[in-house]
């Protein structure tokens, strides 16, 4: 069957949106399973460095309504997992913040209280946490996240370099950040006999199957896992953290349902957060822009307990074609928690830094910034020496600066003012790749009755349930209403978890796969006693073949007061090239959602490790900034036409990221034209102005 297209592509709302509205849909923490629950809560190292010396619980099993204290010396011992999630298995501590102990409790203020009454004595060394490249342990990673290479070298960099007429040589920062979904991480579990049961915030039942069954020694099939409504999670809920081990060991130990619920300031340690960065530009060029070197070395952190080594440079290896290029990436191992992907892993930072960088060139050359890019625009993938499938990047830029109002632009900096305010405009181009992973899902079919369509994804605020549904009706050729999605369980058809951007180009395909084989069999007739089928999808060899990314370019403008530093964003345009559209509504909300996300990269967030202590210093949103709806202007989104089917018969590319991609690097080339200063740390707080 052919898709029919009638729900593919419209901007019908979110399905899900007026039960969520109306609170009518659980989340995680708020399944109630009869008044018997209790409640977990942790007890955290203070130091980041050391090992627990005593442990002293009495004082906290004395207050009434405690039922247990779970420690190193008592907890259930866990299965071969990841050291990083190895919780109560050992005295040593490797962060702040670390779990020592949780307090299991009739209610949620009892178990609090009794964590103070927790008494743990340390043995203490001085924390290693900060990051710079004249460390002489930095060293390279095996791997970087998602396969990359550690490093990339093309030509002979150097002297490209020193023959260059016009160069650039600058170092960007980008800080320590953290996942923050308004939704904290939380998990509700039960023993039923030898199947646990959970019901979970997270990006994916299936992603934590495997660690969790080989954490408690059970099968698959003892463990059920559901997830349906998720309230954001941007990365830090894709993985198996310690909340949901310390939550299975509880209900184990107690044999009651208990719930555990982060603090907003257990986020900022127990979760992950977005390594920073400390990365080396250089560029070279002829005087017509033509590029001629391109160096890209990154300097970023992991953990004692973990070797998450992020991929900030790879993007750089597809982005511009030069005869010499090269990327590394060298790791400090700090007494931090371990980091873990946010938005955009590796991209967001590191296309600050590249499209910063190309801002600074233009600029040395004279040149409008969009032109230096369409002059260094490569036909072929420049690393892998193979085809795109679809590059649009142009067009992006063309359009964009169409829109935006960008011809006529005076190209010299911290000449135009308004008032108090420094005014200013810049751009910058995004990329992220376009990836597929394998998928089943699962439609039984009743005459007369709605199709019911099974597949284990996830939706994190994204739109699933709204996409995959429409996904749905077109594959079947029904209106939207005869069909009933189930996701979020993982006792549904195995799916890929939402991460990557992978969700819709991994999940549709699954049910056009059921779909398919429902026509095949029986032609659009469902038997009077009803029917089930299966479908699978996953990626071919096309990956090989071909190079796959979606493309887009940011424009901003920015105004900055001259007297207190203030910045301001009053406008952005973001113009995309990500395939076939499925929903123009949720898509535009991801997009807008991807560039809010990278004014506060630019402005905002940054978690700031205290030397001293190793922990995070501002870790609650009185603190660690995020923008706001005031700090947003207008913004201005558009796709280009674009369907790619070299991927996935849907032609669609995947959204959730790439609006972060450039749009950090956009406002702050904004920043120097409006001010003629670059400032290259993030965020571009008020206080650096002076
Ligand atoms: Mo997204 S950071 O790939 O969950």
């Amino acid at each position: 069957m052919t898709t029919t297209e009638r729900a593919v592509g419209s901007d019908v709302r979110r399905i899900d949106g007026p039960d969520k509205v109306r609170g009518r849909v659980p989340y995680a923490y708020e399944h109630e399973l009869g008044a018997q629950s209790v409640f977990v809560a942790i007890v955290q190292s203070p130091v980041a460095r050391g090992r627990v010396t005593s442990i002293d619980a009495s004082a906290a099993e004395a207050v009434p309504g405690v039922l247990a204290v779970l420690t190193h010396e008592n907890a259930p011992r866990l299965g071969d997992v990841a050291e990083e999630i190895l919780v109560l298995q050992s005295p040593v501590v490797q962060y702040a913040g670390e779990p020592v102990a949780v307090v299991v409790a009739e209610t949620s203020e009892v178990a609090r209280d009794a964590v103070g009454r927790v008494r743990v004595d340390y043995e203490s060394a001085d924390p290693d946490v900060v990051l710079s490249v004249d460390r002489d342990d930095l060293y390279p990673p095996e791997q970087l996240m998602a396969g990359f290479e550690t490093d990339s070298v093309i030509g002979d960099v150097d002297a490209a370099l020193a023959e260059a007429p016009v160069t650039v040589d600058v170092v960007y920062e980008t800080p320590n950040q953290h996942n923050n979904p308004i939704e904290m991480h939380a998990t509700v579990a039960r023993w039923d006999g030898d199947v646990l049961r959970m019901w979970d915030a997270n990006q994916g039942p299936h992603n934590l199957v495997p660690v969790i069954t080989e954490a408690f020694g059970i099968t698959e099939d003892q463990l059920h896992i559901t997830s349906p409504y998720v309230g954001g999670a941007f990365g830090s809920k894709a993985y198996t953290h310690v909340h949901q081990l310390l939550a299975g060991m509880a209900a184990k130990v107690t044999g009651r349902t208990v719930k555990l619920e982060l603090t907003r300031q257990q986020m900022f340690s127990l979760v992950g957060h977005r390594t920073p960065t400390i990365q080396r530009l250089r560029l070279g060029a002829r005087p017509d822009g033509t590029l001629t070197a391109i160096s890209h070395e990154v300097v970023e952190h992991t953990s004692q307990n973990a070797e998450f080594a992020e991929q900030t440079a790879t993007a750089t290896r597809l982005m511009y074609s030069a005869p010499a290029r090269r990327t590394t990436h060298r790791l400090a191992k700090l007494d931090v928690p371990a980091p873990t992907i946010m938005r955009a892993p590796g991209e967001a930072p590191g296309m600050y830094a590249l499209e910063s960088a190309m801002d600074e060139l233009a600029a040395e050359l004279g040149m409008d910034p969009v032109e230096l890019r369409l002059r260094n625009e490569p036909d072929r993938d420049p690393e892998r020496d193979v085809p795109w499938s679809t590059r649009n990047l142009v067009a992006c830029l063309t359009q964009g600066a169409e829109r935006f109002g960008w011809a006529g632009r005076d190209h010299r900096p911290g000449v135009r003012e308004d008032g108090r305010w420094l005014v200013g405009t810049g751009v910058a181009a995004a990329t992220y790749p376009t990836r597929r992973r394998p998928s089943q899902a699962r439609i039984e079919a009743v005459a007369g009755k709605p199709y019911v369509v099974s597949i284990d994804a996830s939706d994190i605020g994204t739109g699933a349930w709204t996409t995959l549904t429409q996904i749905a009706a077109d594959a079947l050729g029904v209106p939207m209403d005869q069909v009933r999605l189930r996701i979020g369980d993982s006792r549904l058809p195995q799916a890929s978890g939402a991460g990557g951007s992978t969700g819709i180009t991994s999940w549709g395909p699954a049910i056009m796969a059921a779909a398919q084989e429902l026509h095949d069999r029986f032609g659009g007739q469902v038997p009077a006693d009803g029917v089930t089928v299966t479908g699978s999808s996953g990626p071919g060899d096309e990956a090989e073949q071909l190079s796959s990314h979606a493309f887009g370019a940011h424009f901003a403008e920015v105004r900055v007061d001259r007297d207190t530093g203030e910045v301001r964003v009053p406008r952005m345009t973001g113009v995309f090239a990500v395939g076939r559209v499925i929903n123009t509504v949720t898509a535009r909300s991801q997009l807008l959602g991807g560039m809010t996300m990278g004014l506060s990269m630019a402005l905002h967030e940054e978690s700031v490790l205290d030397e001293r202590r190793g922990h995070y210093a501002n870790h609650d949103l009185a603190e660690y900034h995020i923008a706001a709806n005031a700090d947003v202007g207008e913004v201005d989104i558009a796709w280009v036409d674009e369907v790619d089917d070299a991927h996935n018969p849907l032609g669609a590319k995947g959204i959730g990221e790439i609006g972060i991609v450039g749009s950090a690097a956009a406002i702050g080339n904004a920043y120097w034209h409006a001010t003629g200063r670059r400032v290259r740390d993030l965020p571009i707080t008020p206080d650096k102005w002076f």
